[in-house]
């Protein structure tokens, strides 16, 4: 699911990283524009364009990927006022009544969710967190993921509850813990260090991966994205620096005794290499042993769309016995990756007798009709809203 929605961030506005990364005018160049040297000194006086300035200069220091609570601060800043600027407070609540509408169609649910997590602020966090009283693994695990890619503090009290709740569905407390890692705040570190030992392995091991991502940007981890520029999501792991050949980062990928954090950084570079080659090596992936690793290899190929991947996630999602996160994320990149050739086994299992593997199809074969339509954006609740869509 989190690949097509990727796009639609940007076809918004820019997001806020871009944001921040904008390189601003120079004072004079500001006065030459504008004609207006009061405007131009408001600019340099503005609170947020000085935490801005620090950011940067921290990273000519060296240590500018902390996220500390300045950073967190200027990327909220951001997403408020890209919020105001895009959706009324009634126009909000709308579609988060259409998110927590159980009568509701599960593909429209989910194109409510991704326009609520790309509008962002406390009240698209508010509308997101109470969904989880729903009977969908599948939305409530990706309730969880929206809440991580948002980066709102705001969410970690709801994230923490869910990852507590042993009655909860495996997939979905393994999204809150990688949630809690992705918003970057560090007072989390002792809680998911508890869960590390859970007994559910996939909740272990995803709260292994986030204590080890916060610790690596504690520790001033960062730095160049290392080709990673097309993918907008916030991963459990960063890619390894550069100067690895791909038939290295495949052997890293695929060493099942290297710690999973090392596999996953591998599994990164090779998503952002994005060649066929590079492609073909995280297929590779998805008949290693742990089932989250599998499902993550399968989330990534959903991101790549690289048409090679099709026959070995087909594979996925038919193998007997394979775990259902798993075989839901091979639905979901065969719906992301959109050729004729994923509808038929998509179809196939919309009927699947795995919940999470119906909807998940259901999901998919959604997906992969805006990938084939003129529809410009996959989370298009308020565009349906205002009644601009043609489909609507
Ligand atoms: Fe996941
Ligand atoms: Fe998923």
């Amino acid at each position: 699911m989190e690949r097509a929605e990727g796009a639609t961030v940007t076809s918004w506005t820019q997001t806020a990283e871009e944001e921040e990364e904008k390189p601003e005018a120079p004072v004079r160049q500001q006065r030459n524009t504008s004609g207006n040297a009061s405007r131009a000194r408001w600019r340099s006086a503005c609170p947020v364009r000085k935490r801005r300035r620090r950011r940067r200069r921290r990273r000519r220091s060296g240590c500018g990927s902390v996220p500390d609570r300045d950073e967190l601060l200027i990327r909220l800043e951001a997403s408020e006022t890209r919020r105001a600027a895009m959706a009324s407070p009634e126009q909000m609540c709308a579609v988060g009544r259409i998110l927590v509408d159980p009568q509701r169609a599960l593909t429209e649910r989910f194109r409510a969710l991704f326009t609520l997590k790309n509008l962002g602020g406390p009240d698209a966090v508010t509308w997101i967190s109470q969904g989880f009283s729903d009977d969908s693994a599948l939305l409530k695990h990706e309730l969880a993921y929206c809440l991580g890619q948002m980066q709102n503090p705001a969410a970690i009290p709801v994230l923490t509850r869910v990852l507590e709740d042993r009655e909860e569905e495996a997939m979905v407390r393994h999204e809150a813990g990688e949630a809690l890692g992705a918003i970057g705040d560090f007072s989390v570190l002792e809680l998911l260090r508890e869960f590390c030992s859970d007994p559910v392995v996939e909740v272990a091991e995803t709260c292994q991966l986030a204590v080890r991502r916060l610790e690596w940007l504690q520790s001033g981890g960062g730095g160049a994205s290392n080709g990673g520029e097309a993918y907008t999501s916030v991963d459990p792991a960063p890619p390894v620096a550069e100067g690895r050949s791909t038939a290295e980062l495949r052997a890293a990928l695929l060493d099942e005794t290297l710690p999973l954090f090392e596999r996953y950084r591998a599994m990164f570079s090779l998503r952002n290499r994005g060649s066929e080659e590079a492609a073909l090596a995280l297929a590779a992936g998805l008949r290693c042993g742990s089932a989250l690793f599998r499902h993550e290899v399968g989330y990534v190929l959903g991101q790549m769309k690289h048409p090679s991947t099709v026959p070995a996630l087909r594979a996925a999602l038919e193998r007997h016995g394979e775990s259902a996160m798993v075989r839901h994320e091979a639905a979901e990149a065969l719906g992301a990756i959109g050729r004729d050739e994923c509808l038929d086994a998509l179809r196939r299992h919309r009927g699947d007798g795995e919940r999470v593997v119906k909807e998940s199809c259901e999901v998919a074969l959604d997906m992969l009709e805006y990938e084939n339509s003129e529809e410009f954006q996959y989370a298009d609740a308020l565009l349906r809203l205002n009644g601009s869509n043609p489909d609507g």
